[in-house]
């Protein structure tokens, strides 16, 4: 197979800068490349889609075929009256893809400014930060079947969004390599303001009406203050979910915890913060090994020199077993283990 690697070290392809070394690597940078060789069955068997390596927790060496996705390209597909549709590759970087949109004069992915990662990694978990989630601006993908080069595309129904959830961490889950994701981003557009951090931001500074260059500086300036950049020390961002409890184990939280923060979901359960849960079992900025509870952010763990993902491990289980132990709330790692 053309471009295929043996023994490829994965250190610097995870954010987390966890040692591992990769058995077979195929760096994807065409769709013509992708389909060929999946077409020919060179695909097939034990293998691992990699995009920026910001959502996944090396446990050890990897004996898979690595597939890197480096596909690139980004457009405008069209314009209609309610929205304009732009698509960019599973391989460019997410941050990029973002800013580039606000260069057209397209808002609509503002809130989600900064995230690390790869548009191809974005439906996977359904990213989404500072009140939008990705999925609400999601038009449909297109993705090549790695067992038989096939080419699929999915609708928003079919991806099954969730929260940090989708039908590619369940069913569908390493059965594709997304190629393209097209948006579809209002030409009508409302700010999303109600995150509290940034109307704090907003409202410090006197700025009533926001356009959304300013919403992606905020959410920037936000980010920065509180998750520490992976280029500086190593993290996955968010290492839990935000667990969500139904409404009668909420009302017997919140009687006992009135101050902690939650937000009702429309089903009637309850999302609560995991950071606030963490910070109050006394993690906050504590470390067990090379890994530490961030200082800024209890919800962030972090890589301070050395770790392997045992390490993550070890500390990730110590802190779950504590909040279970203390609240009765059971936590959800949400990078992946490999
Ligand atoms: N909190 C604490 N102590 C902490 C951290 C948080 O008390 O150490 C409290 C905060 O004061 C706040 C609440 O917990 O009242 C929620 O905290 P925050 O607003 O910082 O957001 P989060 O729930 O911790 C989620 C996402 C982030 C996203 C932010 C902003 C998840 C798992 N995490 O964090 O996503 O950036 O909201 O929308 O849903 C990611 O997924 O990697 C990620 C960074």
């Amino acid at each position: 197979m053309n471009g295929l690697q043996q023994r490829v070290a994965l250190d610097r392809l995870n954010t987390f800068g966890l040692p591992a070394t990769a058995a077979r690597y195929l760096r994807i940078t065409s769709l013509a490349q992708l389909v060929e060789a999946a077409r020919a069955g060179q695909l097939r068997g034990p293998r691992l889609v990699l995009g920026g390596g910001s959502n996944l927790i090396f446990l050890g060496d990897v004996d898979r075929l690595v597939l890197h996705v480096a596909l690139r390209g980004r457009e405008i597909v069209a314009v209609d009256d309610d929205a304009t549709r732009v698509a960019a590759a599973g391989g460019e970087h997410w941050h990029d893809f973002v800013r580039w949109t606000l260069d057209q004069n397209l808002p609509g992915l503002e809130n989600l400014s900064l995230i690390p990662g790869t548009v191809g990694a974005a439906p996977i978990q359904n990213i989404g930060a500072y009140g939008l989630e990705m999925a609400e601006r999601f038009e449909h993908l297109e993705a090549v079947e790695l067992d038989t080069g096939a080419s699929r595309r999915f609708s928003a129904a079919d991806c099954r969004f969730g929260y940090r959830d989708s039908v590619f961490k369940g069913e569908a889950a390493g059965r594709y390599l997304i190629t393209r994701v097209v948006f579809r981003l209002p030409r009508r557009w409302q700010p999303v303001l109600g995150y509290a951090d940034l109307q704090r931001h907003f409202g410090e500074r006197g700025i009533a009406a926001p356009d959304a260059r300013q919403i992606s500086d905020a959410v920037i300036a936000i980010r920065r203050a509180k998750l520490p950049d992976p280029a500086e020390c190593g993290n996955a961002g968010s290492f839990f979910k935000n667990p969500v409890v139904d409404a009668a184990a909420a009302q017997a939280f919140l009687a006992a915890h009135p101050d902690a923060p939650h937000y009702a979901q429309p089903d009637g359960s309850v999302k609560l913060a995991a950071g606030w849960l963490i910070d109050r079992c006394g993690w906050k900025g504590r470390a067990l090994g090379p890994v530490a509870c961030h200082a800024r952010q209890a919800l962030v763990l972090v890589n301070t020199g050395g770790a392997t993902g045992a390490d993550v491990q070890a500390l990730a289980g110590r802190i779950a077993a504590d909040v279970r132990a203390r609240f009765g709330v059971a936590l959800e790692v949400e990078p992946g283990y490999v």
